[in-house]
């Protein structure tokens, strides 16, 4: 199986309550680790991983057979659950086509957890929910680096006892917020259910089951929203850094389109919209930060700059010819 072509990398958006573990499910997931690394441990600001098709594949091949992979693999963005960063985690969802609604499966829904909830319903985000922290249920037999599939198989019946009765308990408080849930293979119909996909971030038990559950719905329900078109060249940049040396650079999630170097774009600054020229474009790799000639959406990308300008961070970047002003630009997005 290959991926479709004309299909773009869904944009996943992991939203949840401080703690309740977004950054070490990434990790799991990227195969790397951040989370270890973040000052106290506090997301901060809102990050992107890119994983590939090949990775995807093999991944959900580890617990799931014969299933067929169509997306070209999926952008992952970071978003911190401190209530000060409120901003951001509605900048998260507003870009994903769909979400991870992590939650620490033995505390249950807390205020971040239901302020995610309000964003993904303003934005009518898809989403699944992640219910974290699997091992910290009594009477866990331990094990790692397995699907859930496979994890509850090696469970005593005390622990499929307390892991159910903290299931129950988290579907009976999602109902209350208009969220009827069920443990992901206990769904019949995914178009009438949200999925609930137990896993221990901390022991990397249930990645396959959330990569498989996440490609599942985006290939059968997102079609649309992620067809690749190369009409309009459009992203949101997430970070505006002044680099004296080198100049202004801008962290951007592109979201549709292509760019590439020498491109002019329209942005928003403090004094209003502005054009400006893209000088060098930096994407991530293996071994940090590599220079690209172009770029095809979806992708987190570092956008060099031409001019020194005060761009505001959570804004849109729209690639635009000689010919277009950069008022007319954003007006175009704007009804759209
Ligand atoms: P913010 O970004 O600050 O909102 O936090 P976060 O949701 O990204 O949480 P993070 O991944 O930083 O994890 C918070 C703490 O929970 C860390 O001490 C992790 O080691 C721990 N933790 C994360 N996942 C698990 C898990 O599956 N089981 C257990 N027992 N602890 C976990
Ligand atoms: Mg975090």
């Amino acid at each position: 199986m290959e991926a479709i072509k004309s299909l773009r990398e869904p944009i996943v958006c992991v939203l949840g309550h401080v703690d309740h573990g977004k950054t070490t499910l990434l990790d799991d997931i990227r195969g790397t680790s951040i989370a270890e690394k973040e000052a106290g441990r506090i997301t901060q600001k809102i990050g992107a991983t890119e994983i590939s098709y090949n990775i995807l594949e093999r991944e959900i091949k580890t617990a799931f057979k014969n299933i067929p992979i169509k997306i070209p693999g999926l952008l992952f963005i970071d978003t911190p659950g401190h209530v000060a960063f409120s901003n951001m985690r509605s900048l998260g969802g507003a870009l994903a086509d769909i979400a991870i609604l992590v939650i620490d499966v033995n505390e249950g829904l807390k205020p971040q957890t239901i302020e995610s909830i309000d964003i993904l319903k303003k934005f009518k985000t898809p989403f699944i929910i992640a219910a974290n922290k699997i091992d910290a249920v009594p009477y866990f037999v331990n094990t790692s680096n397995t699907s859930f599939a496979n994890a509850i198989k090696m469970q005593r019946r005390e622990y499929i006892e307390e892991l159910d009765n903290r299931i129950y308990k988290l579907i009976s408080d999602l109902y209350t917020y208009g969220i009827n849930a069920d443990r992901y293979d206990r769904i019949s119909d995914f178009s009438k259910t949200f999925a609930i996909v137990p896993v221990s971030a901390k022991l990397k038990i249930g990645i396959a089951d959330i990569l498989m559950v996440l490609s599942g719905l985006a290939q059968k329900f997102l079609e649309n929203e992620i067809r690749l078109t190369y009409e309009k060249t459009l992203g949101t940049v997430i970070e505006v850094k002044i680099e004296e040396s080198i100049g202004i650079t801008l962290d951007t999630i592109l979201y549709q389109g292509m760019l590439k170097r020498g491109d002019t774009i329209a942005v928003n600054t403090s004094n209003g919209p502005a054009r400006t020229r893209v000088k060098a474009i930096l994407v991530n790799s293996n071994r940090g930060l590599k220079e690209s000639e172009k770029v095809v959406a979806a992708a987190g990308i570092r956008v060099l700059i031409t001019d020194k300008i005060p761009v505001i961070a959570g804004t849109s970047m729209i690639k635009i010819d000689e010919n277009t002003s950069e008022d007319e630009a954003f007006k175009t997005i704007i009804n759209e």
